[in-house]
């Protein structure tokens, strides 16, 4: 049609690792958001497996946390068609991006990456360069796609960083290559923390009853919030520093509800933090259950997991394929021929 002017949609890319067990901080921080994002945004949301091989995996574990991942993704109710959901192994210019990138960062900017710190501290017997490089990778998954945002918790602003830093370096030296992305960090809930120690990050790779995982079953969830650590005091206030194993649990609340914390506060305070606990516990499972229904019904039909992976390697490669050209030309390596 005459005049007619079509503009195409931003693009967002976000990816979680296939470790142990998503959790609610998963959920929360990220995968709801996806969700939201959907409709305004041409979206990719990748299962990031080439991530997870930086620690140690038993193979046959992990290819079914692959899978699981991807059923959750599904039955959170992402929508195949609309976004691209696909396993980052299967599109090989993630790797080969990184390789490329790896060339343009510092050893120095990558040693001062927290996560970087915390995991070698963690796996001291395996320290090895993927763990170094991780933020490389991710840097090449966000702009391999041309990415404008990338949905993330507030753990995983640093490696965002570096990513513009990257992308900015390489802009610098061969013209705009890459467009530059934003985080979307959600306001309530970028954090939420573990039940049992409430000043770190809820964590996959910590112990079962620090974590509420998205498949926990509801009496499971209820044992674990009653069981989360608070303090003596027995208030329904929201104080992050002074109290925050309360302060989380109003977090997962009004992260889940939309309530702001006076609210919460107004009708829990004076009840109790077994009642509030009980609440909270309600409010998780009604948002859980729902998904852990859709998962049983999704990840029991594996021809159908199988055509989303298909397809979604398909639609993911072609995107990739056309920035790999546009790389591969600006760094002089020999041009593809078909
Ligand atoms: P991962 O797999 O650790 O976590 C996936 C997403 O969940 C968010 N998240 C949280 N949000 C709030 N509270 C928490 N306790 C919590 N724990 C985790 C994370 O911030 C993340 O958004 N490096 C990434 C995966 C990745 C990626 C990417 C993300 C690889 N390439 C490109 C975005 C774009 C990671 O390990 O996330």
């Amino acid at each position: 049609m005459e005049n007619q002017t079509v503009t195409a949609k931003k693009r967002i890319f976000s990816g979680i690792q296939p470790t142990g067990n998503l959790t609610l901080g998963n959920y929360i921080g990220a995968l709801r958001n996806f969700k939201l994002l959907e409709d305004e945004y041409d979206c990719l949301y990748s299962i990031v497996d080439l991530h997870a091989l930086t620690v140690r995996q038993n193979p046959a574990e992990l290819r079914k946390a692959c899978l699981r991942t991807m059923a959750i993704f599904l039955a959170s109710g992402l929508d195949p068609e609309k976004n691209i959901i696909y396993f980052q192994s299967q599109v090989a210019a993630h790797a080969e991006l990184a390789w490329i990138l790896d060339c343009f960062t510092y050893m120095g900017e990558l040693s001062r990456m927290t996560q970087f710190k915390d995991k070698s501290a963690k796996h001291a017997d395996n320290i090895n360069c993927g763990l170094f490089a991780y933020p490389v990778l991710m840097a090449a998954d966000i702009l391999l796609y041309m990415t404008d945002l990338v949905p993330i918790g507030a753990d995983q602003k640093q490696h965002l960083e570096i990513t513009r830093d990257i992308a900015e370096r390489f802009n610098a030296l061969y013209g705009d290559v890459f467009v530059m992305p934003e985080a979307y960090i959600p306001k309530v809930g970028a954090r939420v923390m573990s039940l049992q120690e409430p000043t770190r990050k809820m964590s996959k790779s910590d112990p079962e009853e620090t974590y509420i995982a998205i498949l926990d079953k509801p009496d499971v969830i209820r044992r674990k919030l009653r069981r989360a650590v608070t303090d003596s005091e027995n208030r329904v206030l929201f104080d992050p520093e002074n109290r925050p194993g309360v302060s989380n649990l109003m977090s997962i609340m009004g992260a889940l509800t939309g309530r702001g914390m006076d609210d919460i506060s107004a009708e829990y305070d004076g009840r109790g933090y077994g009642a509030f606990k009980d609440a909270v516990a309600d409010c998780v499972i009604s948002v859980l259950e729902p998904i852990q229904n859709e998962y049983d019904r999704i990840s029991a039909d594996k021809a159908y997991l199988e055509s989303v992976m298909v397809s979604g390697r398909e639609r993911a490669s072609a995107i990739a394929y056309r920035t790999m050209l546009k790389v591969r030309k600006k760094v002089g390596l020999a041009a593809l021929k078909l």
